[in-house]
């Protein structure tokens, strides 16, 4: 199976990295062309725990590239979800599908408007990876891996993708149902991204802060409440109480809204705390705390972008 892997970010190139490690055909894309050529001419370069690798894995910003592989994996922000779906339905063979790993509610949906259901795959994964500089990322932490067809059971090819996963070193599984588990990381977000942007605080910090606490669970409540009203089933019972559990465990984690923070670059809040707005004015279900939260990092975000 060949693959492009799409977006230079931690969890592209530590993607890229492990299945070219692997021995699968893979291709990496880029928007922009001159950090491909530059991550071209120094290879793709993975720090984990046993070492050290650079690997000579194609880089290129041509979407034309797309035409040949049989599986394309999007690793972009959720922000340019709209503008790959245009590029795959442009240059993806019919045969071909595509599998998303992004952050974020509504991927799976936009990459389905643009190619149709069948050739869609969804999935979250808790493989931790952490950008160094540009081609060069570190396989921070294992974590596991869930991937679905976006819609039906687990097929041939959504088998084949997990085995190239696990062969990869990844402990993948194929699970049907897959709006379940982006639901599932989707309320772990929105109740630690945000607010450890707003407060400038890692993970752990929330849970020793009671008032934060109390938004927390108050916008975890929300986004349960717009996923049960859509018909999501939940991975937990007990949803705020997996949410402090990954607060804990990753206490020292800057999240990666704070991250984006401190490198002054737009966060994915519209596609998570954000989401759960625009879903609840689709189910009827009022989600005020998500929408400040949404405000307040936009309006962080608003001291350094482009408005
Ligand atoms: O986005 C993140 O930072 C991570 O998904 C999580 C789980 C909040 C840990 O930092």
């Amino acid at each position: 199976m060949k693959i492009a892997v799409i977006g230079p970010g931690a969890m592209g190139l530590m993607l890229a990295a492990r299945l070219k490690q692997a021995g699968s055909d893979v291709v990496l894309l880029d928007y922009r062309a001159e950090r491909a050529a530059q991550i071209n001419e120094n290879q793709v370069a993975l720090d984990h725990p046993e070492g050290s690798e650079r690997l000579a894995i194609q880089v290129t910003a041509d979407p034309a590239a797309l035409g040949g592989v049989d599986l394309a994996v999007v690793c972009t922000k959720a922000y340019h979800t709209q503008e790959v779906a245009r590029t795959l339905r442009a240059h993806l063979a019919q045969t071909a599908r595509a599998l998303t790993l992004q952050n974020g509610a509504e991927n799976v949906e936009t990459l389905v408007e643009a190619l149709g259901p069948a050739r869609v795959l969804g999935g979250i994964t808790s493989e931790g990876a952490t950008l160094l500089r540009p081609g060069h990322a570190r396989h921070a932490g294992r974590g596991q891996t869930h991937i679905g067809p976006a819609q039906g059971p687990v097929d041939a090819f959504c088998q084949e993708v997990v085995d190239l996963l696990i062969a990869a070193g990844f402990d993948t599984k194929g699970v049907e149902g897959v709006q379940n588990l982006i639901w599932t990381k989707l309320v772990i977000n929105v109740g630690i991204n945000s607010l450890t942007a707003i407060l400038e605080v890692p993970n752990g910090r929330l849970l020793e802060l009671p008032p934060a606490g109390k938004v927390m669970a108050a916008a975890v409540a929300e986004a349960v409440s717009v996923g049960q009203a859509m018909g999501v089933k939940f991975l937990h019972q007990d949803m705020l109480r997996a949410v402090q559990e990954v607060a804990h465990r990753t206490e020292a984690n800057i999240s990666s809204m704070l991250q984006d923070i401190r490198a002054s670059r737009r966060t994915e809040v519209s596609y998570i705390n954000g989401a759960v707005v625009r879903q609840g004015e689709q189910v009827g279900v009022p989600t005020p705390v998500n929408q400040t939260l949404t405000q307040l990092v936009q309006a962080r975000e608003a001291g350094y972008l482009d408005q």
